[in-house]
């Protein structure tokens, strides 16, 4: 099985290009079902979970072509279509659903377009519960009639098809306002969603299902009103820069120390978690071109974060602002609130001579002068990530092993940090 080896203690110089955001481009690519147009989408990443999405919806009969695809255009975002003439079969089998949470969400566009859907219930990283109980209540809202049987989510629409409603989430949630958001567009009559998740991949979508000629009013707010179209048709979009890669790579710059720009970054969709670099004492500036971060290795400062639904500090980042706070000249609080159970980095921290205690939601971080390079596993991808950026400056060798859930969302990982100077690279 692959491993990264790592040796810390370089600083970071250079510039980091930003791919394709993975939590937009899951959804975007599960939006071509409600259309029997092409869908072309740009800056697609070339990741293990997008390839996986592939398998998915060609399972359910979509078409999918990479447009120019060449070994040397490995930098940019692949430029896709997909093209879902026909839905040729509506069950999402658990054999492909059960490694990806995100499948699951095909449940929303199969019920409107095809007016059925028998999906397994889902799997993913092993961050907390993580129930379908929200997904299940919106699409109840739409009209629609469902069922559990053996492990499968089995829904079917009124006759005609899903109908408007009115959605109200207790607690803010990305996947099922995507799901309803999708679902709605064909819906008879208007839907309202309060409470809904404002992350900047649900704005990526709810824009692209309007250059598909879905209805969509209040993008961006707490509030989406959709009014339900006949049909929807095709349309070319470009999937957003990444957030959570680049405010990873901004941890990793800071942690390890130098002068770092990353291309294509958008400030506006981080700026919780730009505000803490700040008050940490690393340098945030915004340019032309991108996202300057520098650092010249004086000492960190502690910060408090707690975790909330955008434009809060995003949970995406916890272990990434963990792994920075380990050497900080402090003690900080980190306070999550959105999963149960996503601390499984701590023990991991903790071989490379961290001081963490977790109690409940809060893990207090007591900095330490120095981290040591260890032999490390992840289970999930965020906290992957945050081993190699402690690895990035823990004196000697770090092996981190198990690193599939890297692949399935930072592309060209090794290649981009050590192309600003990081000593790492692919043990195969
Ligand atoms: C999305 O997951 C992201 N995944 C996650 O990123 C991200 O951590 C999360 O949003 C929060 O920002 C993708 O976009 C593919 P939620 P999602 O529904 O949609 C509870 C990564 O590393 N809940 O907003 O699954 C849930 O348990 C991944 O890229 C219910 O209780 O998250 C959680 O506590 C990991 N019932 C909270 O809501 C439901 O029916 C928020 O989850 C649905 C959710």
């Amino acid at each position: 099985m692959d491993r990264i080896r790592l040796v810390g203690g370089n600083q970071l110089h250079g510039e980091i290009p930003i791919s394709g955001a993975k939590n937009a481009a899951l959804p975007l690519m599960i939006a071509s079902l409600l259309t029997r147009e092409p869908l072309t989408l740009e800056n697609v990443p070339r990741l293990a979970d997008v390839k996986q999405l592939e398998r998915i919806l060609e399972n359910h009969g979509v078409d999918i072509a990479v447009h120019g695809r060449r070994a040397t255009d490995q930098v940019d975002g692949q430029r896709m279509t997909f093209e879902a003439a026909e839905i040729v079969d509506t069950t999402a089998p658990y054999e492909l659903v059960s490694t990806m949470r995100a499948s699951f969400w095909v449940i929303g566009p199969l019920l409107a377009r095809a007016h059925e859907a028998r999906v397994s219930l889902p799997g993913g990283c092993a961050i907390g519960t993580r129930p379908v109980d929200l997904f299940l209540y919106g699409l109840k809202e739409l009209g629609a009639e469902i069922d559990i049987d053996e492990g499968y989510v089995v829904a079917r629409a009124p006759a005609g098809g899903l109908r408007g409603g009115r959605v109200v989430f207790p607690k803010v949630t990305v996947g099922a306002t995507h799901v309803i958001m999708m679902a709605a567009t064909l819906a008879r009559g208007t839907t309202v969603i309060e409470n809904a998740a404002m992350e900047p991949e649900v704005t990526d979508v709810a824009e692209c299902l309007v250059a598909m000629g879905a209805r969509i009013d209040g993008i961006g707010t707490r509030t989406l009103t959709i009014e339900g179209v006949d049909e929807l048709h095709g349309a070319t979009h470009a999937v957003l820069p990444d957030r959570i890669e680049t405010g990873t790579y901004a941890m990793a710059a800071a942690m390890a120390g130098g002068n770092v720009l990353l291309r294509n970054a958008r400030p506006a969709h981080l700026e919780a978690a730009l505000a803490a670099l700040g008050q940490a004492g690393v340098h945030v500036a915004e340019e032309a071109g991108g996202l300057r971060i520098m650092r010249n290795g004086n000492g960190l400062q502690a910060v408090d974060v707690e975790t909330q639904p955008f434009p809060g500090f995003p949970t995406d980042l916890q272990a990434q602002f963990m792994a920075l706070m380990t050497m900080s000249d402090g003690v900080a609080q980190i306070r999550e609130t959105i999963f149960e159970n996503r601390y499984m980095h701590v023990a991991e921290l903790a071989r490379f001579g961290a001081d963490i205690r977790v109690e409940g939601q809060v893990a207090t971080v007591t900095g330490v002068p120095e981290l040591r390079g260890a032999q490390v596993m992840a289970t999930d991808l965020r906290a992957s990530v945050s081993l190699v950026i402690a690895g990035l400056a823990a004196r000697g060798e770090t092996m981190v092993n198990r690193i599939y859930h890297l692949d399935r969302g930072f592309e060209r990982l090794e290649e981009k940090l050590s192309g600003c100077g990081a000593e790492i690279e692919r043990v195969v």
